[in-house]
């Protein structure tokens, strides 16, 4: 508690709203239930914050839509001059941001703070991006004509995000959505509020010194909050990111007023490691993949396909280092595996564990939860028996559970690993150029992100970010993710004195 209460007060958090019903600063709580944050490495409570009513949330968004009036006026460089001056105040506060990250979700220090350069990394990238929104010119096919395309902001977005990436997946969407002319309303778990009320603190400073108030606003709440988000009109975007069935309700819900939604859901990731592997690479980023944020990233390594000849070599040094991770304290020196997020998680392992059993696979390691107070668990390996039959492994368990498979060749490994209804990120390991190759060729892995001798976990944010099928088929982050937060506008220019029509129409 006493460290939670230094940081906040390093981060600028009023701590007198804390309390169930107050508001502070901009954040709302308002009048709503109250929710009480559990401490995961203590299972004490944290903080209770109280979610914002119905008035208050229309407050906000209208705020959110006022603002968004002149916000597109803005030439696009002078709106990133808002995110550069965040990415400032980000830098100078990586550590206590980093450290309530570990406090609140249970991450371990070096993972906490490798969240808060991804946030300035993408501040950096959206600042680069604000003199780059390109649209094409094509040419005509009427004489004296020009045919363009501009991009113009959008409107307000509702941003909805997890636990697991408190603060880095809201940063994917404000970043880039700031620059492209759209204010962000921001409804973040409510495991995870402090994050958001941190985060909020530091956006507030900054909007303070550019006059964009409303650009960046908070609200506290669960899934009915999500809910009106989803419903309202005010919200031409919807970005979510959870678990696929909550996905598949906001996408209905968003389809019904035929708006716009971009889904970060579930994956179910899987490691192929062919005999010609290179092993020492293949243990430490499967472990990597597998164990580490307690297998709680969507992008974490839940299914392991590894050849024959190499099977005994790999899961005989995958079991050692299963064995030398240090669970406790995330923010302890050493410490590699914090705690999961909740007693519920825990449950869901343990009742993931008992299924795997039933169906026949048999665990290596792990496979219980640690006695005491918290929610650690073991990372876990479960040799799994055939892929088809084994349906505990065609379900995201958001814990560190891997199962192994063992295949004959590449083909059956690709055709078991894009069995799933999941399709966010996937990974080979193998010497072979042509095996590579065949991965990532039009009927190799089927996922967003394809991944060579590195593992499905730890993406960049200069690439686009997203899965296929139930992951929900959204990207964010890089590339040309920016064109989601944007409406495209195709516009045909005469600038002769004759009308010719198009397709060689005569009329008049
Ligand atoms: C998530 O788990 O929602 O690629 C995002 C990664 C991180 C982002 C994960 N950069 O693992």
């Amino acid at each position: 508690m006493a460290a939670m209460a230094r940081i906040l007060e390093q981060l600028g958090v009023e701590q007198a709203g804390l309390d169930a019903g107050a508001s502070a600063g901009t954040w709302i709580a308002g009048a709503g239930a109250v929710n009480e944050v559990v401490d995961p490495t203590r299972g004490s409570v944290l903080a209770r914050v109280g979610s914002v009513d119905r008035a208050a949330y229309d407050g906000v968004v209208d705020e959110a839509l006022r603002r968004f009036g002149e916000w597109r006026e803005r030439p696009a460089p002078r709106r990133a001059e808002l995110v550069r001056k965040l990415a400032v105040l980000l830098r100078e506060h990586k550590q206590p941001l980093g450290e309530l990250i570990s406090l609140e979700a249970g991450k371990i220090r070096s993972e906490g703070l490798g969240e808060v350069q991804e946030m300035i990394d993408v501040c950096d990238f959206a600042v680069g991006l604000s003199r780059q929104l390109q649209g094409l010119t094509v040419p005509s096919e009427r004489p004296r004509h020009r045919l363009m395309e501009q991009w113009h902001p959008l409107g307000p977005v509702a941003v909805v995000t997890a636990f697991n990436f408190p603060m880095a997946v809201w940063s994917w969407n404000a970043a880039l959505a700031a620059v492209c002319g759209d204010p962000v309303v921001w409804k973040p778990s409510p495991r995870t509020p402090l994050c958001g009320l941190a985060v909020q603190a530091l956006c507030q400073r900054a909007m303070a010194d550019e006059d964009a108030a409303g650009v960046w606003s908070l609200v506290q709440g669960g899934a009915e909050v999500g809910a009106w988000m989803a419903d309202d009109e005010r919200f031409p975007l919807v970005s979510f990111t959870g678990s696929i069935a909550a996905g598949r309700a906001v996408a209905e819900r968003v389809a019904r007023r035929l708006g716009r939604s971009l889904l970060e859901l579930g994956g179910n990731n899987g490691v192929i490691v062919l005999d010609d592997a290179n092993l020492e690479l293949a243990v430490r980023a499967i472990t990597f993949g597998a164990v580490g944020t307690a297998g709680q990233r969507c992008t974490s390594t839940r299914r392991l396909f590894v050849q024959r000849g190499i099977a005994p070599r790999l899961i005989e040094r995958l079991v050692a280092a299963y064995r030398s991770v240090r669970i406790g304290d995330p923010l302890e020196p050493g410490v590699l595996m914090g705690p999961l997020i909740g007693a519920d998680a825990v449950e869901r392992f343990e009742d993931a564990v008992a299924t795997a059993r039933r169906q026949g696979g048999e665990v290596l390691t792990g496979g219980v939860r640690r006695p005491g107070a918290g929610f650690f668990v073991e990372p876990t390996l479960v040799r799994a028996p055939a892929h088809a039959d084994f349906r505990v492994a065609w379900e995201e368990t958001f814990a560190p559970i891997l199962y192994v498979f063992e295949v004959d060749d590449l083909e059956q490994a690709l055709a078991a690993h894009n069995a799933v209804p999941q399709g966010l990120s996937s990974a080979i390991f193998t010497e072979s150029l042509g095996a590579a190759e065949r991965f990532l060729s039009p009927s190799g892995s089927d996922c967003g992100l394809a991944n060579v001798n590195t593992g499905t976990s730890g993406a960049e944010i200069g690439g686009a970010f997203g899965g296929e099928k139930d992951t929900g088929g959204g990207r964010e982050s890089g590339s040309d993710a920016w064109k989601t937060y944007m409406r495209r506008q195709t516009s045909a220019i005469n600038y002769g004195r004759e009308l010719p029509l198009a397709q060689g129409v005569e009329f008049l």
